[in-house]
């Protein structure tokens, strides 16, 4: 029998995130939660993504988080990284205007004295789009003006830097952070790309200020991560990409030009005060346990040198949310992870030695997980399904059918039932499994609008061998 929960949290409203489980947790996961996991109980969430499953649970379970991503794990210590004790000082010591507006003014001005051209004719384009009058004429100058842009990135040659962009010659040629210079990585490196050329500037400038909260401040590291945390949920939503950074938009059709200019007029110092009330507003209404942590890491690194999974006594639950395709979460979201780290990453070049379009940092600096890869990620189910088993604790899996990676590669393979297969490996771990089926229509990692089920793969009781092997 299912147990309904008495009060259920507020769900937490998340960062544009592929396969984030906003619209899972009513009715479904929840459910199955209050079967498997008595309130009080250690509830795992070892791939976080946008936190919102961690937000969530945070109001009945202690959470232990992890992603390997640090745009996640940020976020996710800004939404479960509080003591019952001190939760409501640090709420009430947060003031965004107070910690930030400072040093925010001071580099905007650094930086716009650079830009003062561009920043103008920027904002006689989306001004003229705002008023309506994006015509052909409009078009054909915002395109040329982006043309212009899109040719600039760090450590570029004197000699490609156009008008209005010549006065940025000294920050651009320098290719990467110098000292003395203001803040300016996203400016660099992803204006008018990703971003318009004034929401860049205030990008930095709201990062250069996170940086600089006062040391003297005792909530200083928590104000940090709250900060960053808001900046991050600010610019996931206000990509000039169509939901994610995968790739910068083409500038050849004008319905692309105006989808452009209008999420450029988003504000983004409006948009980090937003996103900084609704975090807190979230805190503010989870009832926390103590003991709560965040780990940035690759799962693995979680493991003991058996490969077992080390969690705290009682009962425990470990939710495995992998990604469920080839596309690696670290391209589709690596504009996040630079503003995290601000790093100032070396990028990836074409054959022709330029920058590509898509400013991705080299591989170097980009986790690929075996998730995403054919050949290995039944390895990684099994040595998840191990490591869960040795532990003790139960597993709650959630996939896709028919369009998981997993299911897929037992069909390529020979399996006509290929959740028979997965129903059979995660058999030889626990003698419990059972596999639930939401029927969903599809978007995003790849798939667009198509019918699939989403699953919830319930893996109780594990085998004692498991504990052995
Ligand atoms: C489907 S998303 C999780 C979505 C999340 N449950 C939510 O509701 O937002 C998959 C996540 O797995 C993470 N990931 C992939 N491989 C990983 C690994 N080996 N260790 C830790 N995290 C990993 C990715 O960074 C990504 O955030």
């Amino acid at each position: 029998m299912m147990r309904e929960t008495k009060s259920a949290p507020r769900l937490h409203r998340s960062i544009w995130y592929m396969g984030a489980k906003s619209r899972l947790i009513p009715g479904f996961l929840e459910r199955v939660l209050a079967d498997e996991l008595p309130p009080g109980g250690t509830f795992v969430d070892l791939m976080s993504g946008s936190g919102v499953v961690s937000a969530w649970c945070a109001g009945m379970y202690r959470v232990i988080s992890n992603d390997v991503q640090s745009y996640s794990a940020v976020i996710a210590r800004s939404l479960i990284g509080h003591s019952p004790g001190t939760r409501d000082d640090f709420l009430s010591a947060l003031d965004p205007e107070a910690d930030l507006a400072r040093v925010y003014e001071e580099n905007y001005a650094r930086l716009a004295g650079y830009y003062e051209a561009a920043l103008e004719e920027e904002a006689g384009f989306l001004d003229a789009y705002e008023r309506g009058r994006a015509d052909e004429a409009w078009a054909a100058g915002y395109r040329e003006y982006l043309h212009a842009s899109a040719a600039l990135y760090p450590g570029v040659a004197e000699a490609s830097i156009a008008e209005p962009f010549r006065s940025a010659l000294p920050l651009l040629s320098d290719g990467e952070s110098v000292a003395g210079n203001p803040a300016c990585l996203a400016t660099t490196y992803y204006s008018n790309v990703y971003f318009g050329l004034h929401q860049s500037l205030q990008l930095d400038s709201i990062r250069a200020a996170i940086d600089a909260v006062d040391e003297g401040d005792p909530w200083r590291e928590l104000k940090q991560t709250h900060y960053l945390s808001a900046l991050l949920h600010a610019a996931s939503v206000s990509t000039s990409g169509t939901s994610h950074f995968a790739q910068p938009r083409h500038l050849s059709k004008d319905s692309e030009l105006q989808a452009m200019a209008k999420r450029r007029l988003t504000d983004l110092r409006e948009s980090l005060l937003e996103y900084s009330a609704a975090i807190a507003q979230t805190v503010r209404e989870t009832v926390f346990t103590e003991g709560n942590q965040v780990f940035n890491s690759d799962y693995r690194e979680l493991l003991d040198e058996d490969g077992v999974f080390q969690l705290p006594e009682g009962p425990g639950l470990v939710y495995l949310d992998p990604p469920y395709t080839a596309d690696n979460y670290s391209r589709f979201y690596h504009v996040l992870e630079v503003i995290t780290r601000y790093d100032y990453p070396e990028l990836k070049r074409g054959r022709s030695g330029g920058i590509l379009r898509g400013r991705y940092p080299v591989l170097a600096h980009r986790f690929r997980s075996d998730f995403c890869s054919p050949a290995k990620v039944e390895g990684e189910f099994r040595m998840v399904l191990r490591a869960v088993a040795a532990s003790g604790a139960k597993l709650v899996i959630s996939y896709s059918s028919p369009t998981g990676l997993l299911l897929k590669e037992f069909v390529r393979q020979d399996s006509s039932e290929p959740l028979e297969r997965l129903r059979r490996l995660c058999g030889e771990f626990f003698e419990g499994v059972k596999i639930l089926k939401r029927p969903t229509m599809h978007s995003g990692q790849g798939d667009s609008n198509i019918a699939i089920d989403e699953l919830l793969v319930i893996c109780s009781r594990p085998h004692s061998r498991s504990r052995a092997s």
